[in-house]
């Protein structure tokens, strides 16, 4: 019997397993062996394999994290790193492995596909940073922690008229920031994207504390180009504004918790797309959602897209924010 492998890779994310669940189900409702890898390519090369059956996803679709774990693994970067694997697949009978990752775990797809493994990549992130998808799985769980933990800062910000800053994920991406932001009602959203310098941020200050507001949400992405980051624009806002600031650092918060409906059902979807993909014979892929669609295209050609900033959201946060 033809088998497929299937592992999580990169930084977790709600609705993973979800996704697994999908797979598995799937696959064994088509009549193939599935096996679980874990622990992402690591796993892989020390052969960490367990069969999975209906019963071994059952009672997950509402965890977050991954039940197979994940991890980053440099010797898979390598080329006789990535021979081992594929020796490793034969042995058990694997033709095809269902990736559920970034782009850091599609590369490691693309690179087995040319080395003859049939592969599809499930897009799993928080940061929502793939540019041939409108959401990637586990995006709308960490915008609604996000989101939560803003409206829980605004009631202590407003009890003490200061200005808290909520630092939210996002390396490269501003998403996160940028939505929840929104949705958050902040009053000043700070992305890797675009730039913006501190003396806009405290006019921002003055011209809210002027019409009354004397509390402020300043919501800041991990990567945004700001001079010492969030401790950085605390300093800058205190000595210019002599504002009382506080900062929020939400870290791995935001990659926990239990999936949202969107999320799990995103899951779902691709999950059951990416084996029927592999059951159509096609390899090389990765599945994605766009204009609520799911849709598949080749990883190269989904790798060599650049994400495109919602400019027009960002123009519009600034008009409700002022
Ligand atoms: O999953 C992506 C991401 O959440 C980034 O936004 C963040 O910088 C990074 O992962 C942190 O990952 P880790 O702590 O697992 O290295």
């Amino acid at each position: 019997m033809k088998a497929i492998g299937i592992l999580t890779s990169g930084g977790d994310a709600p609705g993973m397993n979800a996704a697994i669940r999908a797979v598995v189900r799937t696959a064994i409702y088509y009549g193939y062996k599935v096996y679980g890898i874990e622990k992402g390519y690591r796993g892989l090369l020390d052969e960490e394999f367990v069969e999975m059956d209906l019963s071994s996803v059952g009672d997950i679709i509402q965890r977050g994290g991954t039940i197979l774990k994940s991890s980053r693994c440099d010797e898979f970067k390598t080329a006789e790193g990535r021979e081992k694997a594929v020796e490793i697949l034969e042995n058990y009978g694997i033709e095809s492995l269902v990736v559920i990752g970034g782009d850091g775990s599609f590369t490691g797809a693309k690179l087995l596909s040319e080395l003859g493994v049939k592969t599809i990549g499930i897009p799993g992130t928080i940061d929502n940073d793939l540019a041939y998808t409108d959401y990637t799985i586990g995006f709308d769980t960490a915008m609604n922690t996000v989101i939560d933990a803003i409206g829980k800062i605004r009631d202590t910000s407003s009890s003490h008229d200061r200005v808290n800053i909520v630092e939210v994920m996002g390396r490269n991406c501003g998403d996160l920031a940028l939505y929840a932001g929104v949705a958050g009602g902040a009053e000043t959203i700070v992305v890797p994207e675009r730039e913006i310098r501190t003396d806009e941020i405290v006019s921002k200050l003055r011209t809210t504390q002027k019409r009354g507001k004397k509390h402020s949400i300043i919501v800041l992405a991990e990567g945004a180009d700001i001079e010492g980051g969030a401790l950085g624009l605390k300093n800058a806002l205190t000595v210019k504004d002599k504002a009382d600031v506080r900062i929020t650092v939400l870290g791995h918060v935001q990659r926990g918790g239990s999936p949202s409906a969107f999320d799990r059902i995103l899951a779902s979807k691709l999950g059951n797309k990416a084996v029927e993909l592999l059951i159509e014979g096609k390899s090389k892929r990765v599945v994605g959602i766009k204009d609520n669609k799911i849709i598949d295209l080749d990883i190269d050609d989904a790798l060599s897209m650049e994400k495109e900033f919602d400019q027009d959201l960002y123009e519009m946060a600034k008009i409700l924010s002022i």
